[in-house]
């Protein structure tokens, strides 16, 4: 399986190179074979004499006799912007590629189908249904028959999905050191953060970087991974960007859940899983540097892959000529005009327009210094960071009218302006909110036009999980289309070809 001795090519990538980033070398040669393709990044692991001496020195003992700390290290993969990473708008010429990857599509929706009639034959009645293939272990699982494991995508799905979470990873790194880089430590520490939390602001793009090197690696190395972009950011201050970033980080975590149970490759799944496990951690940290309850819901939802890309694209301007594109949609943008604010001591109090900047995951603008409660040192009313901010007022509540507006399709977007908005759907009928477990919908009401934009407004619904968790709460995702079909986050992305606008990320609580 190695087409070139000494040149360890993972076709079968082995158990531990892909994650650890195996060193490989890629060569014309043999990528003009053209089977088994070159696959991880071509870096060579190294040994930093200095952190080895550190750690022998601190334990007192010679680094011979400390297992694996003479090993050889994989590297990061390194970003393409490097140093001075500068931000704001596409101002480059228009792009000479516009659209969403694609080829032939076979039809426009994908049909809504019976169950498998196999997904209702097992009877979990306490018994082994089925013959063990060794002791300890029942019968069934996927990948559990002893075959090697291979980190590689193994279909255009995994392919696109892992590259858009590369996409998101890459904004992510460069949001969390930018907002490090912005602001100073008088802003930091007005916002209730010590040198320790700003410390673990540095750590999560650390944390990043190794994301950004596993998908990178995922994608099969130089040939499948795609650079670090420009982006333009909508935040002003220490409290805005932390809004931004829990929004962004909620799209993010979101974004993969909607997936991961679809890859081909569950080695691909696994892997993800133990990186948005932490992207999960990041989001809640960030709501808690926003003075926002930590989580105030019992369950997590997965939103489609052209949703999550919808709501990245307007935050990256530019990116260099050898990035990959995307195959998913980006639909024309909602806009939620009285969106709770979460800077306010009193959000029932939130009036039309109280975000900042632009796109889904505008920030809540920071209101007058006797209304913010950034700061505010009154219990039930301080959204300054903290573990745990529980709000006298919630930010919304069942029955809250919401207002809307969204745009037609046809406009660039994303990276060099080279993406296009587009909907199948017929004009819209209904909010869908998307949250937890389930959707739920509600009537648009009042649909008006003007000036190339379209308004409208809705009554946020009173739904639950389970008896005690109201479904519609944290920084959720509402869209507006032409069906009330039922859905769930395991099919989703069968609403698509009926969303004429969003989605948007409502700031439920
Ligand atoms: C449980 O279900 C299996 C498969 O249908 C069946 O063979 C077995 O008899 C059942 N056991 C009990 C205790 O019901
Ligand atoms: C092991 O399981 C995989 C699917 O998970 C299957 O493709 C493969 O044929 C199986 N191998 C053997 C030896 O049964
Ligand atoms: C985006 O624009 C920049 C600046 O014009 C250009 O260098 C880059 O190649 C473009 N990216 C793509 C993917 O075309
Ligand atoms: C919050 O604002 C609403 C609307 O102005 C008001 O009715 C309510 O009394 C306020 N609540 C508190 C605790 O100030
Ligand atoms: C809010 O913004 C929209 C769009 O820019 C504008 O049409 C509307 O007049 C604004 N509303 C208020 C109350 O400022
Ligand atoms: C805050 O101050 C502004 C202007 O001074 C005033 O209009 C507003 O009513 C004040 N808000 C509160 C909650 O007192
Ligand atoms: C907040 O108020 C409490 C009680 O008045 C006081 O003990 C505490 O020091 C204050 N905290 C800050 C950060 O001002
Ligand atoms: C927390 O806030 C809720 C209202 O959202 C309130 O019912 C509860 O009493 C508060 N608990 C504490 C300990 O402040
Ligand atoms: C969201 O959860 C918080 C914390 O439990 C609660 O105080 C608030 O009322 C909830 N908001 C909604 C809209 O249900
Ligand atoms: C989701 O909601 C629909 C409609 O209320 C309901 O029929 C379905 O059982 C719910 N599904 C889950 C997984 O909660
Ligand atoms: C929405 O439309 C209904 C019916 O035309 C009207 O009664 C209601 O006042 C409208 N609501 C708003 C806020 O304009
Ligand atoms: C869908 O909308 C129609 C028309 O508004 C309504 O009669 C029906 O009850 C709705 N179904 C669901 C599942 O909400």
């Amino acid at each position: 399986m190695f087409f070139k001795a000494g040149v360890a090519v993972g076709f079968i990538a082995a158990a531990s190179a892909v994650p650890q980033a195996a060193t490989t070398t890629s060569s014309p040669t043999a990528s003009s074979t053209g089977y088994p393709l070159p696959y991880s990044y071509p870096q060579q692991p190294s040994v930093n004499s200095a952190a080895i001496s550190s750690v022998a020195s601190h334990a007192g003992i010679p680094a011979s006799e400390i297992p694996g700390a003479t090993n050889a290290v994989p590297p990061i993969v390194s970003s393409q912007v490097t140093g001075v990473t500068s931000h704001g708008p596409y101002s480059g010429p228009p792009p000479t590629t516009t659209g969403a990857i694609s080829n032939s599509p076979a039809g426009t929706a994908i049909p809504m189908l019976p169950p498998n009639p196999t997904a209702l034959v097992y009877n979990p009645n306490g018994t082994l249904n089925n013959q063990q293939p060794i002791p300890y272990q029942p019968a069934g699982g996927l990948g559990t028959n002893g075959t090697e494991p291979v980190y590689r995508v193994q279909s255009d799905f995994d392919y696109q999905s892992i590259l858009l979470g590369l996409y998101q990873e890459w904004i992510e790194l460069d949001l969390f050191h930018n907002i490090l880089a912005t602001f100073s430590e008088e802003e930091f520490t007005a916002a209730g953060l010590t040198p320790s939390d700003r410390f673990l602001i540095e750590f999560m793009a650390d944390q990043e970087s190794g994301h950004a090197t596993l998908l990178s690696n995922l994608l099969g190395g130089p040939s499948g991974a795609t650079p670090q972009c420009t982006y333009n950011y909508p935040f002003t201050t220490v409290h805005e960007a932390f809004d931004f970033t829990q929004k962004l980080t909620r799209f993010g975590e979101s974004g993969v859940w909607g997936f991961q149970a679809h890859l081909d490759s569950r080695e691909c799944a696994q892997l993800l899983d133990q990186s948005i496990a932490t992207e999960a951690r990041q989001q809640m940290i960030f709501r808690q540097f926003a003075g926002l309850f930590p989580m105030p819901v019992w369950f997590e939802t997965g939103i489609p892959q052209s949703w999550a890309w919808t709501l990245l694209a307007p935050y990256i301007s530019e990116c260099p000529a050898n990035s990959k594109r995307l195959v998913w949609q980006n639909f024309p943008a909602l806009h939620v005009l009285n969106q709770p604010n979460s800077a306010r001591r009193n959000a029932t109090q939130t009036g039309f327009n109280e975000t900042t900047g632009f796109g889904p995951a505008a920030p809540s603008s920071d209101p007058p210094a006797n209304e913010t409660c950034v700061g505010y040192n009154v219990t039930g009313f301080d959204c300054s960071a903290s573990v745990s901010q529980n709000r006298s007022v919630p930010l919304s509540y069942p029955g809250r009218e919401v207002f809307l507006s969204w745009e037609n399709p046809g406009k660039a977007v994303g990276p060099n302006n080279s993406y296009i908005t587009a909907t199948s759907a017929g004009p819209p009928e209904f909010v869908l909110w998307v949250s937890q477990l389930n959707i739920t919908y509600s009537p648009l009401t009042n649909i008006t036009a003007r000036n190339g934009m379209n308004y409208g407004q809705t009554i946020q619904p009173d739904v639950s999980t389970y008896e005690g968790d109201p479904a519609i709460n944290g920084t959720m995702f509402i869209a507006l289309t032409d069906t009330n079909t039922s859905y769930t986050a395991f099919n989703l992305s069968n609403v698509n070809p009926h969303v004429a606008a969003g989605p948007f990320l409502y700031q439920a609580g």
